[in-house]
């Protein structure tokens, strides 16, 4: 009996069971049963399968077939966001069920379902041929829902087991069913945590306040210094690096089937509010961002209460696109931080890592290296065929919004370029809750792989 043959279905119910939060302690035993199940599930593929201890949680390496075989390297991460706020799920984040054509549960689509496609889609070709002339390195990670903290340390560690012509990835978006996206880029991240320190202690703002510059406010400030009245970030620098989008590739986002109406209708918003230059499509792919993701400080509890404050915290992060560098931008906030902030309070700020963007120019694009491997070629030009073959369209190349930082390393450190094939859509409802992923996507994916695969040979 072989899982992902029998039912891929049951294979990603089995995953999802396995509550593999890695931003919380409290899920040691989900993310144990995670990695088991990935390596029970490649060795039943046939990989030979390592759990390379990290400081954080352990990477799944499966290797199969012979090593002058062509290359190719595939990765997901088998751990998933928080299921927070748990009311609002309509059932289990961590019992998968199936309901209007989708299984909903927490990392169904993001990374678990894509994951399963590709192994589907590997076990019906090598059943046909045990022997398929394909060397595959499989890396399953458990913390890119953090930030991949110990990624850099394996990679500087095994790049030599890592050495591929190509990586293959399935941890992206497509605007449906109708329509799948190769994602030609991602953007990077740096994050920030500002705390900003005022009086020792908290005051009563009646015996106190009128002497004091309370750290809110001082926060506020700050953090509002950040854009202009238009959205633009205004930290010196920001901008330096920003390559502009191809012409092909702003060709290629008009071809995306999402207008503007439908987009602000579906985020439920009146209006966009892109930075000066970009449309709202072109800015959620082309545009870095300087986010606050969370401020916080004095009372916030019911009904009110007379406090200055002692302290005040913000969580910033900024989305990074080629080529900036997110070391850089890192610095370059800081230092805008600090000339913002008002010599009566105290500031702090401490980079909480990231990771740089990562793009490529797909064979044959205008501006493409032209000396990509066959292999690569091949790859890209297989994957166009059998997903027209599958899904009825072309895929559109198009960069993406969100984030994988360690793509990019993989690029520095182990020379490798990425094929990424959109299987989730916005309607997944990625990080939030009722998590589902598309059961018409995941089939027609799984035939679309199998065809892939036995193409590249
Ligand atoms: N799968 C996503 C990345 C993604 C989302 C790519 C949407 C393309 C479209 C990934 O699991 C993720 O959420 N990454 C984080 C990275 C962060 C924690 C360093 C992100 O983008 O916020
Ligand atoms: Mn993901």
């Amino acid at each position: 009996m072989n899982l992902f043959l029998d039912s891929p279905l049951n294979a990603l119910k089995e995953y999802v069971a396995c509550a593999s939060v890695s931003a919380d302690s409290n899920f040691h035993e989900g993310l144990v049963a995670a990695q088991n199940f990935a390596q029970a599930g490649l060795s039943q593929l046939g990989f030979e399968v390592d759990l390379i201890e990290t400081p954080g949680n352990p990477i799944i390496l499966g290797t199969r077939g012979d090593p002058s075989w062509p290359r190719l390297v595939i990765y997901g991460h088998y751990d998933v966001q928080p299921p927070d706020p748990l009311d609002l799920w309509t059932s289990e984040p961590f019992h998968a069920v199936e309901r209007n054509g989708r299984l909903y549960g927490r990392g169904a689509a993001d990374n678990k379902g894509p994951q399963i496609v590709h192994m589907s889609a590997l076990a019906r070709v090598f059943k046909e041929n045990p022997n398929y002339p394909v060397h595959i390195t499989y890396l399953i990670e458990g913390e890119e829902e953090i930030g991949s903290p110990s990624f850099r340390g394996f990679l500087e560690k095994n790049k030599e087991r890592l050495k591929g012509d190509m990586l293959l990835v399935s941890d992206t978006g497509s605007p449906g069913p109708d329509q799948l996206v190769v994602t030609t880029g991602l953007r990077g991240l740096c994050a920030l945590e500002v705390n900003v320190f005022g009086p020792k202690q908290d005051l009563h703002s009646g015996v106190h306040g009128g002497a004091l510059y309370n750290p809110l406010q001082a926060l506020m400030r700050i953090c509002s210094s950040l854009h202009d009245k238009d959205g633009k970030v205004t930290v010196p620098g920001f901008y330096d690096n920003v390559r502009p989008p191809e012409k092909w590739e702003l060709d290629e986002l008009s071809k995306l089937p999402i207008t503007e109406k439908s987009y602000a209708e579906f985020l439920g918003v009146q209006k966009f509010f892109p930075p000066p230059g970009y449309s709202a499509l072109e800015g959620i792919r082309f545009c870095p961002t300087l986010e606050l993701n969370g401020v916080g400080g004095g009372y916030q509890g019911e009904g009110s209460k007379t406090v200055i404050p002692a302290e005040a915290f913000a969580k910033i992060t900024c989305r990074l696109v080629p080529d900036q560098k997110a070391d850089d931008i890192a610095q370059k906030v800081e230092n805008a931080l600090i000339a913002a902030s008002p010599p009566e309070i105290r500031i702090e700020v401490k980079s909480k890592g990231g990771g740089d963007p990562y793009v490529l120019i797909p064979p044959g694009k205008p501006g493409s290296s032209g000396e990509e491997s066959d292999f690569m070629i091949k790859a890209f030009t297989q994957a166009e065929t059998c997903i027209r073959n599958n899904f009825g369209t072309k895929p559109i190349f198009l960069r993406e919004g969100g984030s994988i930082p360690i793509i990019q390393d993989l690029k520095e450190v182990a020379g490798l370029d990425s094929l990424m094939v959109g299987l989730f859509t916005n309607e997944d409802n990625l990080h939030a809750p009722d998590e589902s992923f598309h059961l018409g996507i995941m089939n027609k994916a799984i035939d679309s792989f199998e065809e892939f695969f036995r193409g590249l040979v």
